[in-house]
């Protein structure tokens, strides 16, 4: 195996959200979900309200983080904690979190936080959440809130966490809350989220500007997939993915990002077209192959992983060029990992995704690793891992994996040795 040098001022990271982690009973529409019993079998036994105890845990996580050599830490922020009712600033979660921001920044991790992760307080779910553009008022309430508390400690933020996913999964009948099927919502939803976002861009700037700070950087978390004609020869096929791709997430790059609203996505306020964001922020797993509009299929003869996705590496090569060209840039790459529930290959592919890295022409500035711990996957509970560190969740105790190795070796290398990659990648496989 070859050794590689990463990018000289790429900064490695790991990732995580809160209600994945925390635990606790907390107002949000998730824990409500739960209740409701809509999660998948496999979650059974786990329970968001336990998650991986990070809310009590948070020290020894972040110390975790630090011993592994983190330079940065992508974590959220609970909107239900902060305001479990719509009228209440709860400052105890308040001090918690700042506690907790302080005491990474202490060990020299720059914190980047996400102020929207999936969850909604169920006083906004209630109220119809992102379907209803007079709601924007609330998020941006909350946006205010967080900049007003954490302004000081925090530079770097990222508004919404896949607002294609959460539209796509809440309203297209794939399982997540408030478990709808409605085509004319999903789209709802995105123009109304893709408003709070340019919104939120130069609320965050002008507050932190106002408060004396110039360095602050904004942007969201596009999900991004590799598409692929189920037969590569197929002109049909082809087209089908290229519509795919623009649907899933070329469209909604334009509209966050650029504020272009091109259909489906209405543009609800007259939004000018313009730049906002200052990274171009994507997460990427996997690749789909496509024969119709929609299809996320996969071919029998590709690696995947635990969750049966395509490991697909040269895709992200593939989305950052596509993302990049939309918004000129930088890349964030802000969540990029693999359900591994044994780690047996997890090393192997955090080699070949960084590999990338080592050899593109993008300019990219960060990379986070999904996750840091083995966490609550959303209908799946803990049932799923995808942590560097391993949590048993009986004891609350945490033990760093063979990959959280390879990966604090790699961040104080800047890159692989061939040493470093025969010790850690000798005996790792993928499965078909
Ligand atoms: C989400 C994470 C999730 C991960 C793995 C991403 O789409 O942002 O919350 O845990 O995928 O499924």
């Amino acid at each position: 195996m070859k050794g590689y040098r990463l990018p000289a001022g790429l900064l490695l990271g790991a990732a995580t959200a809160s209600a994945q982690i925390e635990g606790g009973n907390v107002p949000h529409n998730w824990n409500s979900w739960e209740k409701l019993g809509k999660l998948h079998p496999e979650a059974v036994g786990t329970s968001i309200q336990e998650a991986a105890g990070h809310w009590k845990n948070w020290k020894e996580d972040i110390d975790i983080a630090s011993g592994l050599g983190l330079e940065t830490y992508r974590f959220s922020i609970e909107w239900a904690r902060i305001q479990p009712k719509k009228d209440i600033v709860d400052r105890g979660a308040v001090e918690h979190y700042r506690d907790e921001i302080a005491y990474m920044k202490e060990r020299g991790i720059i914190p980047l936080l996400t102020i929207h992760h999936f969850t909604n307080p169920n006083w906004f779910e209630r109220m119809g959440a992102f379907e209803k553009p007079e709601n924007a008022r609330y998020f941006l309430k909350y946006v205010g809130i967080i900049v007003n508390y954490f302004g000081d400690l925090v530079s770097d933020y990222v508004t919404f966490n896949e607002p294609n996913v959460y539209a796509l999964m809440g309203y297209a009948g794939q399982g997540f809350p408030p478990g709808e099927m409605n085509l004319f919502k999903v789209r709802r939803v995105l123009s109304v989220m893709a408003g709070c976002h340019i919104r939120a861009y130069e609320k965050i700037h002008r507050m932190r500007e106002a408060m004396g700070y110039g360095d602050t950087r904004v942007g969201i978390a596009l999900h991004m997939r590799a598409f692929a004609a189920m037969k590569p020869f197929s002109i049909m096929q082809k087209e089908m993915s290229a519509l795919s791709q623009y649907m899933f997430q070329d469209n909604c790059a334009r509209a966050f990002m650029n504020g272009e609203f091109r259909f489906p996505l209405e543009n609800l306020a007259k939004f000018r077209p313009g730049s906002y964001c200052d990274f171009t922020g994507i997460n990427y797993y996997t690749r789909s192959h496509v024969v119709k509009p929609g299809d996320d299929l996969t071919r029998s003869q590709d690696p995947k992983n635990d969750y049966g996705w395509e490991i697909y590496p040269q895709g992200l090569e593939e989305c950052m060029r596509e993302a990049f060209g939309i918004s000129g840039k930088p890349v964030w790459i802000l969540e990029n990992g693999v359900c591994d529930n044994t780690d047996s290959f997890r090393s192997l592919y955090i080699y070949d995704h960084l590999a990338v890295l080592a050899r593109t022409k993008v300019p990219v500035e960060r990379y986070y690793h999904w996750s840091l711990i083995d966490n609550f996957e959303w209908l799946d509970g803990m049932s799923k891992k995808f942590g560097l560190v391993a949590v048993d969740t009986e004891r609350g105790t945490r033990s760093v994996k063979k990959s959280g190795r390879f990966y604090r070796e790699i961040i104080r290398f800047g890159g692989v040795t061939e040493e470093m990659a025969d010790r850690y990648l000798a005996e790792e496989r993928y499965h078909m």
